[in-house]
């Protein structure tokens, strides 16, 4: 896309408030807030949320917005105090179901029932706690059928986080995204990628046929659907997945020489594929299953040339650390892929900032997911722009 995309101001005013900020983005998995009361807050852009575990075991999601004076509530995760989040300005105190329960010397005809926190919409699917910001939110329901249909048979709802980090990008979220969404950068940018997944080796074909025969023989069947982009139905949530091989026979997960490195997961537990499945939620998360493990990925932006990526590992909820898995071993794939990434997406930030930079043609098929990125987008600001 020309510069002015990842450069201007005004258009990334556009593009958080007209494009990005309807559309649901995953807060984290429910094994982060397993007690009653406990709760983690994300921002995005001036927005923030509060996503708490109520007395129910229900998980809820309200603006961190006092409706005192508009203070916000809490600042990072933690754990309500007594079962109330308390305001740190005056102290008014919120029970986890966002009702006012107690307002500080304020006099006792105040009517509560209208002062309780707002809440947002969450939906918990496979585990994962996604959260809309959107009045009226987009239709969950294609994302919901192709996360049971992907990451279900991983039992992701069964898994928990080993653990999680975020890198910042001094990166327009869109280079980030185009980066994100192709493999032609794979082969001379992320060699430790390349030695165990099957995407950028030529015999793809070969090894796709190698990892359906196996997953047939392990009773697995995991439908792939595409409802991204062109396909998405109006009105709903993006949804896309796909399944690709890894490099050989005796490749089984993302590892440095593709040895298992955790327990299997869900319907793995009989044996590998030889495979990964990835699904994508809205633009900016998707999910990477192995047989062993999963990565979970979440771009956020901050601000026109600064984007910021959550990973987080998950492993079988029972799985222990130290005895079942080595962490260093389980993160060393995606963090040094995520860092190649952060590299070489810094750098294109810099290039398209030069006068000289124009932009070029896409290599087709292989950049066929940018194109088609850089399509919607371009659909949806201008969507933005005449509403
Ligand atoms: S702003 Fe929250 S109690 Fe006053
Ligand atoms: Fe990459």
């Amino acid at each position: 896309m020309p510069a002015a995309f990842y450069l201007s101001p005004e258009i990334y005013d556009l593009d958080i408030n007209g494009v990005l900020m309807k559309h649901w983005q995953c807060v984290t998995h429910v094994s982060a807030i397993p007690e009653v009361g406990d709760y983690v807050v994300f921002n995005y852009d001036r927005e923030s949320a509060i996503i708490v575990r109520d007395k129910d075991g229900e998980i809820r999601g309200f603006a961190n917005v006092c409706r005192h004076r508009g203070s916000r509530i809490c600042e990072s995760s933690g754990k309500a105090e007594g079962g109330m989040l308390i305001c740190p300005y005056h102290a008014w105190a919120y029970s986890t179901d966002g009702s006012l329960a107690h307002a500080r010397m304020m006099p006792r005809t105040l009517d509560k029932s209208t002062l309780g926190l707002k809440p947002l919409a969450v939906k918990v699917v496979q585990g994962l706690i996604f959260l809309s910001f959107a009045d009226e939110p987009l239709s969950f329901d294609d994302c919901e059928a192709n996360l049971n249909a992907t990451l279900g048979a991983y039992d992701w709802a069964g898994a928990k986080i080993a653990f999680q980090s975020t890198i910042s990008f001094s990166a327009n979220w869109k280079l980030a995204l185009e980066n994100q969404v192709e493999c032609y950068h794979c082969g001379p940018s992320h060699p430790e990628f390349s030695v165990v997944h099957g995407q950028s080796s030529g015999s793809e074909k070969k090894l796709a046929q190698m990892m359906n025969a196996k997953a047939e023989a392990l009773g697995v069947d995991i439908t792939i659907t595409d409802q991204w982009a062109e396909k998405a139905r109006p009105g709903y949530e993006l949804s896309f997945s796909d399944r690709f091989p890894m490099s050989g026979e005796n490749v089984c997960t993302a590892s440095r020489d593709g040895a298992p490195l955790a327990p299997r997961m869900g319907k793995f537990a009989a044996g590998y594929d030889n495979g990964q499945t990835v699904a994508y939620v809205g633009v900016m998360n998707h999910f990477l299953c192995y047989g062993d493990y999963g990565a979970a990925f979440r771009y956020t932006p901050k601000s026109v040339n600064e984007t910021e990526l959550a990973v987080m590992w998950l492993v079988r909820g029972d799985a222990v650390e130290g005895k079942d898995y080595d962490l260093d071993e389980l993160t060393w794939m995606w963090k040094v892929t995520a860092g190649a990434d952060k590299r070489i997406v810094q750098e294109n930030q810099i290039g398209v900032s030069s006068r000289f930079y124009t932009p070029g043609p896409y290599a087709l098929p292989i950049e066929q997911k940018t194109a088609r990125l850089s399509d919607w987008y371009l659909s949806a600001l201008s969507k933005a722009i005449s509403a």
